[in-house]
């Protein structure tokens, strides 16, 4: 039997990488893939916005990232790069939601002096509080207000029971049955603290939806 040509064991060679390579390939995408197959659904509110308005792909081609990635898998590169898209981040929130009477505006909380507060709760990007996919709509403690409003003073105070007198009894979880947190709600906050909103309409809202404090807005969100 003739021995093989040099160009047949060239092409041998080749056809014995391929199963290799379809594997390699695979093992670098799996994680992703099953990442994104794990994802849980949109809010209800975001069902007409496209997935691609908040995901926004990386810099550079499929086969840029995929060499990035395998450079630093063997070493050759100090960082991986993100697979496919970059990190979801504030900005494309407020693309559609920034608002001119926003009470709790995000760049606020980079001062030094809330440094000690948003490690508890990050009122410095939205995805401090909001999750997208995950199993709550708003994601805090209905307490969290006292991170930051331990010393409020309310001139000329109007509710029954003083401001400083809830605090001082600690009744945080009382904050949102009359305050919402964006201030984007037209909403009259009651002067009588049994009047307010019921503590498990605000638990079922943080969690899906059914707004209690009712649907008319100030600023209305940009549709998709
Ligand atoms: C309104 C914005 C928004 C929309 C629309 C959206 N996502 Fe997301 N997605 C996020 C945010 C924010 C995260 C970060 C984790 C979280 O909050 O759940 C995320 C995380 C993910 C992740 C995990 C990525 C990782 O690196 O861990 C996958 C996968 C994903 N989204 C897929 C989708 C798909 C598929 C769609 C369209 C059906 C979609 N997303 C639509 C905001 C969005
Ligand atoms: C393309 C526009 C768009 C983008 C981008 C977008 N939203 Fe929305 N969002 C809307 C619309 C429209 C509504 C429905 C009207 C409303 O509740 O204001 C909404 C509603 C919401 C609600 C209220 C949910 C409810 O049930 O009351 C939250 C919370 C929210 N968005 C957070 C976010 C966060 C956090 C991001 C960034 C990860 C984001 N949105 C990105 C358009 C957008
Ligand atoms: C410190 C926690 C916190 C942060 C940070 C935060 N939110 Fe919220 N968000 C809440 C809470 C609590 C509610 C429910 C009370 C209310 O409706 O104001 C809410 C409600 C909302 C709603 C529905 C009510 C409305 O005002 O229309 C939208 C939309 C929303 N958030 C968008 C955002 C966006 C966009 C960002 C970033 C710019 C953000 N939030 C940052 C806590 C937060
Ligand atoms: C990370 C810090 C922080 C957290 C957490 C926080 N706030 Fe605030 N809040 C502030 C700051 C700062 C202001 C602006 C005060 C100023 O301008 O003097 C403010 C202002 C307010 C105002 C007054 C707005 C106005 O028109 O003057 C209300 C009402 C309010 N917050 C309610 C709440 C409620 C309710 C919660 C909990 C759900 C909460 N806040 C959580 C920092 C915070
Ligand atoms: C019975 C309802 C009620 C409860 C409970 C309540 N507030 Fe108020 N709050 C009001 C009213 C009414 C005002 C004055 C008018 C306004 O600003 O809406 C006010 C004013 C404020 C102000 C000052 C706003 C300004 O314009 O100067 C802040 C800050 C505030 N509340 C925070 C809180 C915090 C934090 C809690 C939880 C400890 C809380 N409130 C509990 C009804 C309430």
């Amino acid at each position: 039997m003739a021995l093989p040509s040099a160009r047949m064991v060239r092409m041998l060679a080749l056809i014995a990488a391929i199963p290799s390579v379809v594997l390699a390939g695979f093992t670098l995408w799996f994680p992703d893939i099953k990442r994104a197959l794990a994802y849980g659904p949109l809010i209800d509110a975001h069902t007409d916005v496209d997935c691609a308005q908040c995901h926004v792909p990386s810099r550079g081609t499929v086969r840029q990232q995929i060499q990035a990635k395998t450079h630093h898998l063997i070493g050759l590169r100090e960082s991986s790069v993100d697979f496919g898209y970059q990190p979801v981040t504030s900005t494309v929130c407020l693309a559609c939601h920034a608002r001119p009477n926003e009470r709790h505006p995000i760049y606020r909380f980079n001062e030094p002096r809330f440094s000690e507060a948003v490690r508890k709760v990050d009122a410095r990007s939205c995805l401090g509080c909001h999750s997208e996919h995950g199993p709550q709509i708003v994601d805090v403690q209905i307490g969290m207000c006292s991170n930051c409003h331990t010393d409020i003073v309310v001139k000329n105070d109007p509710i029954d029971i003083k401001h400083d007198t809830l605090i001082r009894d600690g009744r945080w979880e009382s904050c949102l049955t009359c305050h919402d947190f964006h201030g984007n709600h037209a909403f009259q906050a009651p002067l009588v603290v049994s009047e307010g909103l019921p503590i498990n309409a605000i638990r079922s809202y943080l969690v899906m939806g059914n707004d209690p404090y009712g649907s008319e807005k100030l600023y209305n969100s940009r549709q998709p």
